[in-house]
């Protein structure tokens, strides 16, 4: 298995993970202490989609304390957003909403600029647009939200990013990233940049204020060199929750990438479209014969149509009876297939009707120094 912010491959061992990014395990202890202020626990927790955690207890002792805590994820606009970037940030709003939280979103319009071969900056300055689209239909709080762009925003970022570059050295980011002499001078700096919006509000207000950040695991290997330079400059480290990923279509193991177009449902594709690649794509855990798959069942567990209901199925009683009856062999790979599509499709034809309103909404949510 292959996981850091730039390639996800392979089957992926969640635990191993835990075991050596040196992440925590979301056990039912802090499962408790979160439903304590939330009232009940998004379906993302109850199901291990959210599974590790780094520091999420200190960031409710402070709660707890009256140091409200600021939200800070992120999309690199690099490409249209896929099913899979919505796991983060469905979590996000969840936790906004539940907890008041203020939440700092930000859009590095350079890293893909810097990391990929053909990307130009007007590519990134459409996918930017359209991704704010995609992230303000979501329906996150205008008066609680604001957009961090990079290069728009360079001037309010250039000067912490330095002070955070200064304290990694060429080695570290060689060990974290797998960094070599082949690699350009943007590439080894971006980190750096991916760092600040953890103590920026901190840094602009004096004192020192809690940051939380839902990211997929693969981006965990930034926050590790976050949490180990900020203390150095006198603030807190971030307190991060993780989620696994979205698999890709053709599945079972790996993610959802914006940049394999077999793997992905984009939240523009219309109805047709996701009708088109489940039927033909989506990789199944079915028998190869009718008779055979009636009399033996199916496999959920490596069923991507399965798979993909566990994200976005919200109803326990649902998804139990669907496992249930693939599991047994009632229900048909294509029968499973048609409950993805109808449900997807439901979900998709909203977002793209709130989508189309976020137009004008754009403004609202640029950050203001
Ligand atoms: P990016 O644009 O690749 O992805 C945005 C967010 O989506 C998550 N993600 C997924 N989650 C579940 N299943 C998937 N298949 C899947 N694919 C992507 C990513 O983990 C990420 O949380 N460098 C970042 C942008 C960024 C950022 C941040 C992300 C800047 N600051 C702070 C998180 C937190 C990037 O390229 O993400």
């Amino acid at each position: 298995m292959k996981v850091d912010p730039w390639n996800v491959s392979g089957d992926i061992d969640y635990e191993k993970l835990i075991k050596e990014f040196g992440t925590e395990k979301i056990d039912k202890k802090l499962l408790e202490r979160i439903k304590k202020h939330t009232g009940e626990l998004h379906y993302f927790l109850k199901r291990g989609i959210f599974f590790s955690h780094r520091d999420m207890n200190w960031v409710l002792d402070e709660y707890e304390k009256g140091s409200k805590f600021y939200l800070y994820t992120g999309r690199s606009p690099s490409g249209d957003m896929t099913l899979g970037h919505l796991i983060p940030l469905i979590f996000t709003k969840w936790l906004q909403d539940k907890f008041g939280a203020e939440l700092l979103f930000q859009f590095p319009d350079e890293e893909k600029f810097l990391f990929k071969d053909n990307l130009t900056f007007k590519d990134t300055e459409h996918y930017l647009h359209e991704n704010m689209l995609d992230v303000i239909a979501l329906g996150f709080n205008p008066k609680k939200t604001k957009f961090l762009i990079d290069t728009k925003h360079a001037t309010a970022m250039y000067k912490p990013a330095c002070m955070i570059a200064k304290k990694i050295t060429f080695s570290t980011a060689k060990a974290v990233f797998g960094f070599d002499n082949s690699n350009n001078l943007g590439q080894i700096f971006y980190t750096a940049m991916q760092s600040v919006p953890a103590m920026l509000p901190s840094y602009l207000k004096g004192k020192n204020i809690p940051c939380l950040i839902p990211y997929a695991i693969d981006q965990d290997p930034h926050f590790r060199i976050t949490r180990d330079v900020l203390p150095k400059l006198g603030y807190y480290k971030p307190a991060a929750i993780h989620s696994v990923f979205l698999p890709p279509l053709t599945g079972p193991g790996g993610k959802m990438s914006a940049s394999d177009k077999l793997s992905a449902i984009y939240l523009t594709d219309d109805e047709k479209t996701v009708k088109k690649k489940i039927m033909k794509y989506a990789f199944s855990g079915g028998k190869p014969s009718i008779e055979e798959h009636r009399k033996l069942g199916g496999n959920p567990d490596i069923d991507v149509s399965y798979q993909w209901l566990r994200f976005f199925e919200e109803d326990d009683g649902k998804l139990k009876k669907h496992y249930n009856d693939y599991k047994n062999g009632k229900l048909l790979t294509g029968e499973l297939k048609q409950i993805l599509i109808d449900k997807l499709n439901k979900m998709l034809k909203e977002h793209q009707i709130k989508r189309k309103k976020a137009e004008s909404k754009i403004n609202e949510f640029i950050y203001r120094a």
